[in-house]
């Protein structure tokens, strides 16, 4: 390996590297309210801004998670999602709050956000939650990080990683999400596997999966 083919390599690395961590800049400027307007053709981190000068309070104000959302039928989770488009004030500022409600037994099944992490804290109930991340020191498997949390417990599921929260307790749980980007982005395992569209070919899910075409077929069905 010649030096100029290592340090070729390492200013690619880096400039991915800066690449990666781009999005969600800091602002350049105090404010940037979205202004809801899908004609214009000027875009800053995803909307454009509003003139300052017409920011109102209201731009900068939610209410609404005092309440818990409609529940998903068969997984039992409810989410109140408070972000750039319901709140225009958030734009650029690299944040989005959610409140989810989880019936009693129900979970949140495994699933990530591309470009955030996602703090936690419990408001009422019990969650078992947890998150897998490779092993150092064998790629071919995953560590699970988990635990039981109680009212005003605090977890982190790093960005990227994949996660789960699930409701262990006796009456239905309610917590809060935090997440550092104003687009985390959501992809849910099971679903984008297994009922994507067009579908990957089942003999690569049969492969990948060291499973038969009818066991694919069935995990098809169920998520499609
Ligand atoms: C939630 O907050 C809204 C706005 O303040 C209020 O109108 C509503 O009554 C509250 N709902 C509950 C269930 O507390
Ligand atoms: C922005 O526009 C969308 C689509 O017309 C609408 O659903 C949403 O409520 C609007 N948001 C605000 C803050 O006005
Ligand atoms: C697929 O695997 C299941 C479980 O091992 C087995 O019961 C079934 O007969 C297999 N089907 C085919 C078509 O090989």
């Amino acid at each position: 390996m010649s030096l100029w083919w290592f340090i070729k390599t390492l200013a690619i690395t880096a400039f991915f590297c800066s690449l990666a961590s781009s999005y969600d800049n800091e602002p350049l400027q105090d404010m940037c309210v979205a202004a809801n307007d899908s004609q214009a053709s000027v875009f800053v981190n995803g909307k454009i801004c509003k003139d300052p000068k017409l920011a109102t309070t209201d731009d900068f104000f939610a209410s609404g998670l005092n309440v818990s959302g409609n529940a998903v039928p068969v997984f039992g989770i409810a989410a109140t999602i408070v972000d750039v488009n319901s709140m225009p004030g958030l734009n650029t500022l690299g944040i989005t709050v959610a409140r989810f409600d989880l019936e009693l037994q129900s979970i949140s099944p495994l699933h990530m956000h591309p470009r955030a992490s996602a703090l936690i804290t419990v408001l009422e109930g019990t969650l078992y939650a947890g998150f897998l991340a490779s092993d150092p020191t064998n790629f071919f498997r995953s560590r699970l990080f988990s635990e039981i949390l109680n009212p005003g417990y605090v977890f982190v599921f790093p960005q990227g990683l994949i996660h789960f929260q699930y409701n262990v307790g006796q009456k239905k749980a309610t917590f809060l999400t935090f997440l550092n980007s104003q687009n985390p982005g959501l992809v849910m395992i099971p679903k984008s596997i297994f009922a994507s569209e067009p579908p990957v070919p089942d003999g690569i899910l049969a492969k990948g999966f060291q499973l038969n075409k009818t066991q694919i077929a069935e995990l098809q069905n169920k998520f499609s």
